[in-house]
């Protein structure tokens, strides 16, 4: 039995700790926001924040996140309403869907780091994360409305994933 703590709840799962965290965290805990593509770090659909960190997780064992705090697409935020996720609605960029939670996560990685981030930023952190479906000009459109958006207002929104309360 493990420990795991995702999206701020804690989970008690049976499983290897060697398995890959992508398994545990879709299989075992049913959190299936989080895809599978490549299953070889390639692709970037399978991609969760470890502790904020951008973190592929089918390269990732089980036992390499148990002292992390482990966030998924479904703890981004508690409605819905991160500015990426705000903005990826308004740009209307997914098409198939299947990348969109990972490329989401990578994208709120950046924005920690960068809150405004430079052309050359969005292109070097979202490079690792593929999209079949060609959605590209719209997430970049997007990351850049939700670095505006959040600048805008008053006191600045905080861009990492919000913990969902559950
Ligand atoms: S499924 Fe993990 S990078 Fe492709
Ligand atoms: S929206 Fe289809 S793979 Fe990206």
């Amino acid at each position: 039995m493990v420990k795991l703590t995702i999206n701020g709840k804690k989970y008690d799962l049976d499983v290897n700790p060697q398995m890959p965290l992508l398994w545990a965290i879709r299989d075992i805990a049913k959190l299936t926001g989080t895809k599978f593509g490549c299953g070889k770090g390639l692709c970037g659909a399978c991609t969760v924040h470890l502790d904020g960190k951008p973190t592929r997780s089918c390269i990732t064992p089980v036992n390499a996140a148990l002292k992390s705090k482990i966030t998924t697409i479904e703890g981004l935020s508690k409605h819905n309403d991160h500015p990426l996720q705000l903005a990826w609605h308004e740009h209307n960029v997914p098409q198939c869907g299947y990348c969109q939670s990972g490329q989401l996560m990578t994208a709120a990685g950046l924005l920690s780091e960068h809150q405004s981030p430079t052309d050359e930023q969005i292109n070097q952190a979202m490079s690792g994360n593929l999209c079949r479906c060609g959605t590209y000009p719209r997430i970049k459109a997007a990351i850049k409305t939700a670095a505006k958006h959040a600048n805008q207002i008053e006191i600045k929104q905080d861009l990492s994933p919000v913990i969902a309360e559950r």
